[in-house]
Parts: C-alpha cells; sequence; structure tokens
C-alpha cells in the first residue's frame, strides 16, 4: 500500500518488544512517530535506536510516540537491545515491531525492492492523532538519520495546526513563522493583533505564537 500525505494509516498488530502491538490501541490520541531500519546487529541502525531512546523525553513532552519496525523476529530484537543499551549508553524505551512475516512492512510500503527485497528501508512516518499521515521521508541504509529534525518537523506541524501558520526554511524554535495564505489580511489582524511583517502580501512573518 502506497500511503500519501493526508490518508489514513490504517490498524494493525504485530509482535513487539513490548509485547502485542496494536497500533491504534497503542497511539490512542497521540501524535506517533514510526521509524523503520533495515536489520538488527548493524552499525548505523545502533546508533539511531540509541539516539531516539535519549531524545524519548523530547518526544514525550510534545505528547508523541514512538515506535521502530524492523523485519527482524523478536528474539533478535531483545538480544540487539543489550548491545543498544551498552554501546549507546541509553536503553531501548519505546517498542520496536517484529515485523517477522513483513505484514506491516508491506501495508506501510517499507520494502523498497530495488532497494533491497529483503530488508526494510529507513523510513520516518509522522501519524497526527486523527491517524493522517503529515510526514513520510526515506533515507538510504548508509545514512542515519536525523531526529533532531524529526522533532522540529512535529513542532512546526503543531503549530501549523494550532496557529495558521508555517514555517520557513531552516526554522528553529522562537524564530518568527509565516502566516499562511490562506488567512486574508482582516483575518490575520484578529489573529495576530500584535502585527506582522510583510516583505511582500504573500510573505508576512510574525513572532512564533505561544
Ligand atoms: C546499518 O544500519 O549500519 C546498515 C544497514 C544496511 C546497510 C548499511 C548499513
Amino acid at each position: 500500500m502506497s500511503l500519501k500525505l493526508g490518508d489514513t494509516v490504517p490498524d494493525f498488530s504485530q509482535v513487539s518488544t513490548a509485547g502485542p502491538f496494536d497500533f491504534y490501541d497503542w497511539a490512542g490520541d497521540s501524535w506517533v512517530v514510526l521509524f523503520s531500519h533495515p536489520r538488527d546487529f548493524t552499525p548505523v541502525c545502533t546508533t539511531e535506536l540509541g539516539a531516539v531512546a535519549a531524545l524519548k523525553p523530547e518526544f514525550d513532552r510534545r505528547g508523541v510516540k514512538v515506535v521502530g519496525l524492523s523485519v527482524d523476529p523478536v528474539d533478535s530484537h531483545a538480544r540487539w537491545a543489550d548491545d543498544i543499551a551498552e554501546t549507546q549508553g541509553h536503553a531501548l524505551n519505546f517498542p520496536l515491531i517484529a515485523d517477522h512475516d513483513r505484514k506491516v512492512s508491506e501495508l506501510l510500503d517499507l520494502i523498497h525492492p530495488n532497494a533491497s527485497d529483503t530488508t526494510t528501508v529507513r523510513t520516518v512516518l509522522i501519524i497526527d492523532p486523527a491517524k493522517k499521515l503529515r510526514l513520510t521521508l526515506t533515507y538510504p541504509a548508509s545514512t542515519g538519520r536525523n531526529f533532531a529534525e524529526i522533532l522540529r518537523t512535529i513542532d512546526s506541524l503543531q503549530l501549523a495546526d494550532r496557529h495558521k501558520v508555517a514555517t520557513p526554511a531552516d526554522w528553529q524554535q522562537g524564530e518568527d513563522v509565516i502566516i499562511v495564505p490562506s488567512v486574508d489580511d482582516e483575518t490575520a489582524r484578529a489573529l495576530f493583533p500584535g502585527g506582522w511583517k510583510a516583505a511582500k502580501p504573500y510573505l508576512r512573518t510574525v513572532g512564533q505564537p505561544t
């Protein structure tokens, strides 16, 4: 199944390091980051799992649940978890789905046969509380992902949902944001009574709403 932005991510069940994993029940009304990785006991993946474990408080603070996935079996995940704790200084603190029969990988299009027909690619899905897909990105196996960028994107999405704003290139927390084009100036005056800067009529920036 090829999922596109705005599609509803379907429910699924699979085994995980935290026991049986029923996606919708587990997600509840939280945001979700689901990330797939190629294999257990591989170096880049080991660093990624450690990085996400270290950032777990940041995901929690934003109301985001995190789950990893690969096609390795759950006993392999459990043994690998010891290595992650030992080498990365952070033990796994989120579930890792063991998609041994590729049921979820095929459902979510996480195997790209021309890259590898046996392992999952390095994909990230950000899913909102309504189970809509809000971001998808896929990295090559040889490049570990930047999870600070995933947090930055979550901040941008949550701001956009709350305040009718968008974020410019390379935006970071606390910097000015953009008033979206669908908000006309009259509506903007009510939403942003402190005013805004307009470099062009369509390019209006305002301090980050709190
Ligand atoms: C890794 O996680 O280190 C890795 C996995 C597949 C290919 C290359 C690197």
